[in-house]
């Protein structure tokens, strides 16, 4: 009897749990009604004379050291300090991933916050857009072959048939909110608009039938071609590099005259000729030209009074340049391994 109750005082003795489960577990062992510690103060009754003494002396040890193990193992669970790890202060933290930004929206960012400097500011408005802000006012006349330029995908109405097809469509550049911007202010206006757009193209590595546009408009009295370079020449620089060169050559879009599209010198050989830029030295970046008289009276504002210049161009191609990648279809995969590369401020 006696050999048994000191082999519990050991084991209470050797026992640690920091897990609230086993130390409950403990309590209901020993404490508990049940448990064995009570069962030895029932047994006393039946211990023999001369040695009750002894056996009640040990019985009580063994009641006073489990109350303590029990108390002492509660306040260590709520005292952190008494855990070893808490108060070591050199050991280094758990690695806590706080998540990263998208490339494109890092390298979204970035091209708004150029221009913002610049004063101009952000206007956005909706990807389902009809005929009229879409193709209309930007001087695309109906039937023009400049509509098949860009893939349109086409939303169809329910009451719908053939002989009369949808004006409604998911809106292929942002032009289309610089109309809205042109409808319902007074030049001058300086604004850009960056979003999502869809053209009906198959997916490759090299396009999308999503993709990403910033562009941007201005407008005011006396607006003249000059501006519209020293402002793309600044972007460039910011946004390329202090060494980038560019070139305009001249292109064709109908809600712009003059247009041009513009490079600049290879990012990767720096004009001297690689396989990026295809031996030729220059990436195209951005479409861009003169708004036409025509888009201006159709938006409501007084031609004769007013110019201005549009730029447009795709975040997709900006962040290729900027982190060499050279599959578009990565930035919608969203694989982690991708997109744990892009760390940024922006
Ligand atoms: N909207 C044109 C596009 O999506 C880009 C552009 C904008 C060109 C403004 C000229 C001026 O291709």
């Amino acid at each position: 009897m006696i050999e048994r109750i000191k082999k519990i005082q050991e084991e209470i003795r050797d026992f640690y749990s920091d897990n609230e489960r086993e130390i409950e577990e403990f309590r209901i062992k020993y404490l508990s009604k049940k448990g064995l510690i009570p069962s030895l103060f029932n047994d006393f009754k039946t211990v023999p004379k001369e040695q009750k003494s002894e056996y009640g002396k040990l019985i009580n040890d063994l009641k006073n050291t489990a109350t303590e193990k029990l108390d002492s193992l509660k306040n260590s669970l709520t005292d952190v300090s008494h855990t070893g790890a808490q108060t070591d202060l050199t050991r280094p933290v758990a690695n806590i991933f706080n998540g990263s930004r998208h490339p494109l929206s890092v390298v979204r960012n970035e091209i708004i916050e150029i221009f913002q400097r610049l004063g101009f500011i952000i206007s956005e408005g909706p990807e389902i857009e009809d005929d009229d802000h879409n193709f209309g006012k930007l001087n695309f006349p109906p039937e023009h072959p400049a509509r098949d330029m860009q893939d349109t995908f086409f939303i169809k109405r329910k009451s719908e048939d053939d002989s009369n097809p949808s004006d409604i469509l998911l809106r292929t550049h942002t032009s289309s909110v610089q109309v809205r911007v042109m409808e319902n202010e007074d030049p001058p206006i300086r604004t850009i608009s960056p979003g999502r757009v869809f053209r009906n193209e198959a997916i490759s590595a090299r396009a999308h039938c999503i993709f990403h546009q910033v562009e941007g408009l201005y407008i005011d009295e006396d607006v003249s071609f000059a501006d519209l370079k020293q402002t793309l020449f600044y972007f460039a620089i910011e946004m390329y590099g202090k060494n980038t060169r560019m070139r305009f050559r001249p292109s064709y879009f109908p809600f712009t005259e003059p247009s041009a599209e513009m490079d600049i010198s290879c990012t990767i050989c720096g004009g001297k000729g690689c396989n990026v830029c295809k031996y030729t030295g220059w990436l195209e970046i951005l479409g861009c030209g003169m708004v036409d008289p025509n888009v201006l009276e159709y938006c409501g504002i007084d031609n004769n009074q007013y110019t201005g210049f549009a730029f447009g161009m795709g975040v997709e191609r900006a962040a290729m340049l900027k982190y060499q990648i050279n599959d578009l279809r990565l930035y919608f995969e969203n694989d982690i391994r991708f997109l744990h590369q892009f760390r940024s401020a922006f």
